[in-house]
């Protein structure tokens, strides 16, 4: 507890430093104001003002308190109803007021640093602001989860708009970043100048004046970062597109268009920068000072396109705005017909025709329209035509429709683009802007409906402030000094009753058959109202107003909570009615222009409902009766804004308007009231829920009413008995200063107790984790030890069985020699004895033998011989036997040779013989396979050479394993040949140096024999010249010896060029070869066989003698090289070693 009071100690020393009384001009907080009264309330406020200082709260506490005993509490248990309804959880939390008095200039309190300053700051710890307002909203809602509404209300021109601006920004600049919630923010903040180009306009009160209510609200996700928006609109004054009152304006968007567009977008649209076009814009004040139209409509259209307008639907909507002014300029002129009626006709049409281009209706269907007006009851149809009057009426009324429209469908698209994209619950802050109380020179049915709104406004006010709070205290046995406030409900009675209210007067006349005028209206609120305080006509029947010329006749007067407002009859009716002719809304809903024909649905022939639309009155009167219930649900927030002048300039104070505002908004009352009052309440269940945890007692289960609970604990916290009070079912707390004590103990509690959660489930953890490692490394080191002992048990049991190896072999061999010397020991004398007999033995022997040889000579020379005649014997014997046992073998081989062939014959017959010749085949298959073509043409070669000359000629045993080579020759390499070798063309077969035997005389010259595809040539082997050329053709025979000589004679035809000289005879070391590629190269060419005769005689022709070629066998005196002599004419013999 001690703890607790330094704190609170230190708490409020921090306090102390940063308060709103230090270097307070004035008293920022009208509660502390001291005496309380109008007098020093408005002179507080223009001290202030006149410091720049301009807002101003009704929060903290008077610091004299009235002493409230806990004795007044008496219990009445929980069956009491309002103890049941306080339970169901309204806890109420008097919303916090700021003052705000316009300053008319721009003041440096709206900085980024301005805004850090009051961020998550206690509302009571700085001067009074929006920001801490702001923050205040924001914090209840993101924290306490509680959805919040701030009510900004005043008069026209009071600064409304603005401070709703200043709490969008505030809030924005506050909560979450990031890119997403950057966006959303920023499409928020910017609907705003959208908004405020079509829906404000310039007043006399005020330059920059909502014409349309708005309600917004801003969802948040639980985090407090934004998530989008809905926007709710109420009422435009729509009357003002066609007509504004003497020094006020259109809406803004038309001047900003006019000066701000493009030449080309203007072209585009058909318009001309010149305001004085435009019937529609008032020109004595269509300047307005500060205010630059030009950069505006930059502004707007930028935010359009943030806010997420496609660019074709920002050019549509300037197309309906262009349409709109036009539309103003369209004048018509009278025309009497023939049956005396009037009729009215368009003036120019060009303008109408502009119109239609622009908006893709047909000229004729508008025109038309502009002209006669169809009423459709059940199946009738009756077309009347217009007179000038009502024409020009259906031209305004056909521009306010679409302009108004036109504002609505604005509103829907926004939210479009601003709502939120998930379903996740939100938290909601709604603002609501709405139209200030206004007093004009003529008041007609728009003002009526603003003030209204405003008297609704003021009624929920007073509502929840005054009424509902000292209502509250009385019923929970609060002491209570009842303060007296003004309430405006009888006000909102004589407006909205059901029965006898105004507007349901209006909508009376307006649905009631026959002649319905203003007059006829006026007359019936005379007759009805005439007794009701608040209402004042001439006509009625209270005759105190009956000498009142400041009441005109066709006027009635309502005394409204803000002051007295004489309003206009004219227009009630017909503004109620808000009766657009059905021809133009079906000329409209033919428009191809999407925009124009989305806003008449109505307009669709297949749509026709003849029921009529609910007047706007009604309309009015149930979407305000929405709001209301809307804000009730929601924590308020009050900013009361104070117009200082009616001059809209800055540093004015006009103290009778102040005055008069204070009185009107109940300030006074309100800052009683709190004063008086305590600023926080709620029920025991709940507060004891939430600040249990700040006393052991009640920590955490409290057994007992929770009432007591809640003594207990306050008790405990020390905190003074002035500070709060027990009703029956609610705790009330005097000062916000003890909540946030409150809120701040509970958390850094909370922060203390999650520290200690924290704790012991780290303490859990790191034990649960201690004890898991504890275990595993019991079971690691049990594994590890069992390891390490086994291993080494296996260690020793493998160096035991080392050791016990070594001693037992080293004792077996000590054993064994031990053994092995005791044998040697035991045998010694044995082996001399042994050795002794052997001696003797052997001596015996040799005496034996010697008798023995002698004895034996004559029988041994007898046994040779005896030997001799009987080896003899033996070998006849066995020549004998050898020779029968030849014949017997050879007889046996013959029979199994016999046997064999017979298996083959048979095994070839049967299925043997399909294997055999597979078998044979697949062996010569696979040795073909291996020969390439030029071992195959060798092959061939060979075979040839066998077939002709095996057997036949001795030579030819030793050319088989002699290379066919052909070209022994190189010609081609050799440069003495170069002559040769040019002038032979064809393919060379043969090239090979031979012996040619000189026909006269026998003797061999070597010559150079050359065959070629088609010719055998014989050269000079020195110099390379051709000496003879034989065609193949010619060649008719080859001869040569069957024995192994190389010569041979090459027959030529007889009759030849060739044959003049006689055949050829050569010698070669190749012969086998030649012979065989001369008889294979004739056969190839020549298709005919060459005949080769082998013969140890025969003929060759030389000259015209038949010589014979003899082969002789030679003697040895030349070596082994056969030498060749002519005899004779008729004989050449060749000898052969
Ligand atoms: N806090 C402020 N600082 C500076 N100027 C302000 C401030 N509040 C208001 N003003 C000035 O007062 C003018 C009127 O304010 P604003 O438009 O907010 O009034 P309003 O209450 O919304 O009026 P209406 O009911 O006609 O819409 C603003 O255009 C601005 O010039
Ligand atoms: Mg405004």
């Amino acid at each position: 507890m001690q703890e607790l009071g330094k704190e609170q100690d230190t708490m409020a020393k921090m306090e102390v430093k940063t308060s709103l009384l230090d270097n307070m001009i004035g008293v920022g907080d009208m509660v502390l104001l001291e005496p309380l009264n109008e007098e020093t309330f408005i002179n507080n406020l223009k001290k202030r003002f006149d410091h720049n200082e301009i807002y101003h709260s009704a929060v903290q506490r008077h610091l004299k308190r009235v002493q409230l005993g806990t004795s007044a509490f008496s219990s009445k248990g929980i069956d009491d109803p309002y103890v049941l309804l306080a339970r169901q959880g309204r806890v109420t939390y008097i919303g916090s007021v700021v003052i705000s008095v316009n300053p008319y200039r721009s003041l440096p309190i709206y900085s980024p640093e301005k805004v850090e300053d009051y961020r998550n700051r206690n509302f009571y710890e700085l001067s009074p602001h929006i920001f801490a307002l702001s923050d205040e909203a924001y914090r209840s809602l993101r924290d306490q989860d509680k959805d919040q509404c701030i009510l900004i209300t005043g008069e026209s021109g009071a600064g409304k708009t603005e401070a709703s601006k200043l709490v969008m920004s505030y809030v924005a600049a506050v909560c979450g970043k990031g890119a997403e919630v950057n966006q959303v923010k920023e499409q928020l903040l910017q609907s705003n100048p959208v908004l405020e180009a079509f829906g404000n306009a310039k007043t006399v009160r005020n330059d920059n004046s909502s014409r349309f209510g708005k309600y917004m609200d801003i969802e948040f996700d639980f985090k407090g970062d934004p998530l989008g928006g809905v926007i709710s609109n109420y009422l435009l004054e729509k009357s003002r597109v066609v007509k504004q009152p003497r020094g006020e304006r259109n809406f803004h968007v038309f001047y900003q268009l006019l000066s701000g567009a493009s030449e080309e977008l203007l072209s585009k649209l058909k318009l001309e920068r010149d305001f004085s076009r435009y019937n529609y814009l008032s020109l004595d004040s269509a300047k307005v000072n500060g205010v630059d139209d030009a950069a505006n409509f930059r502004t707007v259209r930028n935010a359009m396109q943030i806010v997420g307008f496609m660019d074709h639907e920002a050019e549509s909507v300037l197309e309906v705005v262009a349409a709109v002014l036009k539309l103003g300029n369209i004048e018509f002129k009278p025309e009497s017909r023939v049956n005396g009626l009037d009729e009215s006709k368009i003036k120019d049409k060009n303008e109408l025709k502009e119109i239609c281009e622009l908006t893709g209706i047909d000229q004729s269907v508008l025109e038309r329209a502009f002209s006669f007006r169809t009423v459709e009851a059940k199946q009738e149809k009756v077309s009347t035509t217009l007179n000038v009057a009502q024409a020009y009426y259906a031209r305004d009324a056909l521009a306010k429709n679409l302009y108004s429209r036109l504002f609505s469908w604005l509103v829907n698209r926004i939210n479009e683009s601003i709502k939120a994209q998930t379903k996740v619950r939100k938290k909601v802050m709604g603002v609501l802007d709405i139209y200030g109380f206004e007093i004009f020179e003529d008041n007609s049915f728009e003002q009526f409906i603003i003030n209204y709104c405003n008297e609704k406004l003021q009624q929920i006010f007073i509502e929840l402030t005054l009424k509902e709070e000292q209502e509250e205290y009385i019923r929970e046995d609060i002491e209570w000094t009842h303060i007296d406030y003004f309430n405006n409900a009888i006000i909102c009675d004589l407006i909205e009753n059901n029965t006898n209210g105004i507007l349901a007067m209006l909508d009376e006349e307006c649905l009631r058959p026959g002649t319905v005028t203003d007059e006829t209206f006026l007359e019936k609120l005379n007759q009805v109202c005439a007794t009701h305080q608040h209402f004042e006509s001439r006509m009625s029947k209270c005759s105190r107003f009956l000498n009142d010329t400041s009441l005109p006749h066709s006027c009635f007067r309502i005394q409204h909570y803000a002051g007295k407002v004489l309003y206009q009859v004219e227009g009630f009716v017909d503004k109620n009615n808000d009766l657009l002719y059905r021809d133009l809304s079906q000329a409209m809903w033919k428009a191809s222009h999407a925009l124009i024909k989305s806003l008449f649905p109505e307009g669709n022939p297949a749509k026709i409902n003849l029921k009529r639309p609910p007047t706007a009155g009604s309309q009015f009167k149930a979407s305000v009766a929405t709001l209301m219930k809307n804000l009730q649900t929601k924590n308020p927030n009050y900013i009361r804004c104070i117009k200082p002048n009616d001059k809209k300039a800055a540093h004015i104070f006009t103290e009778a308007l102040v005055c008069h505002q204070i009185r009107y908004l109940g300030l006074l009352e309100n800052v009683r009231v709190r004063r008086a009052g305590y600023a926080f309440r709620q029920a025991y269940e709940p507060c004891l829920e939430r600040y249990k945890m700040l006393c052991k007692q009640t920590w955490p289960h409290w057994k007992g009413p929770a009432r007591a609970g809640v003594e207990v604990l306050f008790n405990e916290l020390e905190i003074p008995v002035e500070e709060y009070s027990f009703g029956r079912s609610k705790i009330f707390i005097r000062n916000p200063r003890t909540l946030f004590k409150l809120e701040d103990l509970r958390k850094q509690r909370l922060e203390d107790l999650a520290t200690l959660i924290q704790k012991i489930y780290r303490g859990w953890k790191c034990r649960t984790h201690f004890l898991l490692m504890k275990k595993s490394q019991i079971v690691i080191a049990a594994w590890y030890r069992r390891y390490a002992q086994q291993k080494r048990y296996q260690q020793i049991k493998s160096s035991a069985l080392v050791i016990q190896s070594y001693i037992r072999g080293w004792k077996a061999r000590k054993i064994l020699r031990e053994l092995k010397h005791q044998k040697r020991c035991k045998e010694a004398a044995t082996t001399i004895a042994a050795y002794w007999h052997g001696t003797q033995a052997r001596r015996e022997l040799r005496r034996l033998k010697e008798e023995a040889r002698n004895k034996h000579a004559i029988a041994v020379i007898w046994a040779y011989w005896l030997g001799s005649k009987a080896r003899r014997e033996l070998k006849r014997l066995k020549e004998e036997a050898r020779r029968k046992h030849a014949v017997a073998v050879i007889w046996a081989y013959w029979l199994g040779l016999k046997v064999r062939r017979e298996y083959r014959k048979f095994f070839r017959a049967n299925a043997g013989k399909k294997i055999y010749e597979f078998t044979l085949q697949r062996i010569c298959k696979k040795y073909r396979d291996q020969f390439t073509d030029q071992k195959k043409l060798i092959y061939e070669e060979k075979l040839e050479a066998s077939e002709l000359f095996k057997d036949k000629k001795a030579l030819y045993p030793s050319s088989v394993g002699q290379p066919f080579q052909g070209a022994y020759l190189e010609i081609n390499k050799n440069p003495k040949y170069k002559k040769l070798k040019d002038a032979i063309e064809e393919k060379i077969i043969i090239a090979e140096v031979v012996n040619k035997i000189n026909r006269a005389n026998g003797k061999s010259t070597s010559r150079i024999f050359l065959l070629t595809n088609n010719n055998l040539l014989l050269a000079d082997q020195k110099s390379g010249q051709i000496k003879s050329e034989v065609p193949l053709v010619d060649v008719t025979k080859v001869s040569m010896s069957s024995q192994n000589d190389g010569f041979f004679a090459v027959h030529l035809k007889e009759g030849s060029e060739a044959a003049s000289k006689g055949d050829f005879l050569f010698s070669s070391d190749h012969l086998i070869e030649m012979a065989t590629k001369l008889y294979r190269t004739t056969l190839s060419q020549t298709k005919q066989k060459l005949n080769i005769e082998i013969s140890d005689e025969f003929l060759v022709q030389f000259r015209q003698d038949k010589v014979c070629v003899k082969f002789i066998q030679g003697n040895q005196k030349n070596g082994s090289v056969p030498t060749c002599k002519r005899k004779n004419n008729r004989l050449l013999e060749v000898a052969v070693p």
